[in-house]
């Protein structure tokens, strides 16, 4: 892609880089865990311009790897000025590595983002499209729904919009029946050329159609389980809102970028009976990928993300659920978890949880009896309360 393609795009200030090229190339999207949690996080190589499709609504985080990083931003809409880190936008965090941490990114951050060294060199620079997750386009395989077609735009007739997809995430449970997804973001193409997000092709050019949305799919799937490297296990709990008699919970690892899936009293809530309209007893909300869980019951709920055990969430104990989860303590081991216990006081004590020691105690020991079989492999296996 030369730099024609570039000034089409982006006819604003342009940080210009020793060479012209705008050199496009693939990302890794991977996980980092930072002091604060677990991100997603989109990565360039050093010296290098990437550009990619996201979706709004979702947090990410972008590496740069110097230690005196300076960051600035130029977003499409605004058309001419570049921000500097760290005034003006107030959902990007830094974070101590240099790099930095848009939370819910909104669609009209859509634009540049440049990371020099002290010495004021180019380290990165990112074009990151965030498309808009209100208009998700969502099928199910297994319920016989098609993803959108392919479209001309209407401008010169030659260009075409379509789907570009992510490969599959994988499966959401392991053992037993789950499902996976897949993103799929907006693109153009005209003939011969490399296709470009949506926004960013069209630039300032204020043209829009119904076909530019985002996508995501969904089909069933059943793998084997591997042996996994232990998981973070957070504790909450919940109270139905006397107003809307309802909750939301959110899963605290989990991300539109990966497989999360919930449990309720051990049946897997799915998308397929969400979008047949089943399962109506919970709501998975689909601007995160089912992160956030609305629920209209007093019952447990737990959320496992790249097929781990992540959160459990109890209903507020009142006496009837107290029984619930006396009943559950039954045959667990006390001296284990008076052991557990005084290490996990102090975690608790340094977060500042409301946390109901009792329940708690409970808690633990249904873990110990849910993980005992497995425990030599979980050996890394961290208690992580938020
Ligand atoms: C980060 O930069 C340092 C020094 O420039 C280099 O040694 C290190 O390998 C880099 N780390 C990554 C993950 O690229
Ligand atoms: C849609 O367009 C893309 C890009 O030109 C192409 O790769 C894909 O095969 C097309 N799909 C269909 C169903 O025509």
């Amino acid at each position: 892609m030369g730099d024609l393609t570039m000034s089409k795009v982006m006819p604003g200030p342009w940080p210009q880089p020793q060479s012209t090229m705008l050199t496009t190339l693939w990302l890794l999207l991977s996980f980092a865990l930072p002091v604060l949690g677990f991100y997603v996080s989109v990565r360039c190589p050093h010296g290098k311009q990437c550009q990619r499709a996201l979706l709004s609504n979702n947090d990410i985080f972008l590496h740069c790897n110097s230690s005196g990083a300076q960051w600035h931003y130029f977003f499409l809409q605004d058309g001419t000025n570049w921000y500097s880190h760290p005034r003006s936008v107030s959902n990007i965090e830094r974070m101590p590595e240099g790099s930095i941490l848009i939370k819910n990114p909104l669609p009209s951050q859509t634009g540049i983002y440049n990371c020099r060294d002290k010495n004021g060199l180019q380290v990165v620079q990112y074009e990151i499209e965030f498309q808009d997750v209100s208009t998700l386009h969502i099928t199910h395989r297994g319920l016989g729904q098609k993803p959108l077609r392919n479209e001309t735009l209407s401008l010169g007739g030659k260009e075409i919009i379509f789907t570009h997809w992510e490969p599959w995430q994988d499966c959401n449970r392991c053992g037993k029946p789950g499902e996976r997804k897949r993103l799929g973001y907006c693109h153009i193409q005209e003939p011969l050329e490399e296709p470009l997000p949506c926004w960013l092709y069209l630039g300032d050019a204020r043209l829009w159609s119904s076909r530019m949305r985002p996508e995501m799919q969904v089909e069933a799937c059943n793998v084997q389980c591997k042996t996994s490297e232990g998981a973070h296990i957070t504790f909450d709990n919940f109270e139905l809102s006397e107003e809307s008699e309802s909750a939301w919970l959110t899963c605290p690892l989990g991300s539109i970028y990966r497989p999360v899936i919930w449990e309720a009293n051990n049946t897997p809530l799915t998308w397929q009976g969400q979008l047949s309209g089943q399962d109506v007893s919970t709501i998975l909300d689909p601007s995160n990928g089912g992160r956030r869980l609305q629920v209209f019951q007093p019952a447990i709920y737990r959320c496992f993300v790249q097929q781990e055990l992540v959160a459990r969430f109890n209903p507020r104990p009142s006496p009837d659920v107290l029984e619930i989860l006396q009943k559950e303590e039954v045959g667990q081991q006390p001296e284990a978890g008076q052991a557990r216990k005084g290490k996990a006081d102090t975690v608790l004590k340094g977060l500042q949880l409301m946390l109901l020691v009792g329940t708690f105690l409970g808690l633990l020991g249904v873990l110990l009896k849910l993980f005992r079989p497995s425990q030599s492999k979980r050996r890394n296996q961290t208690l992580l309360v938020k």
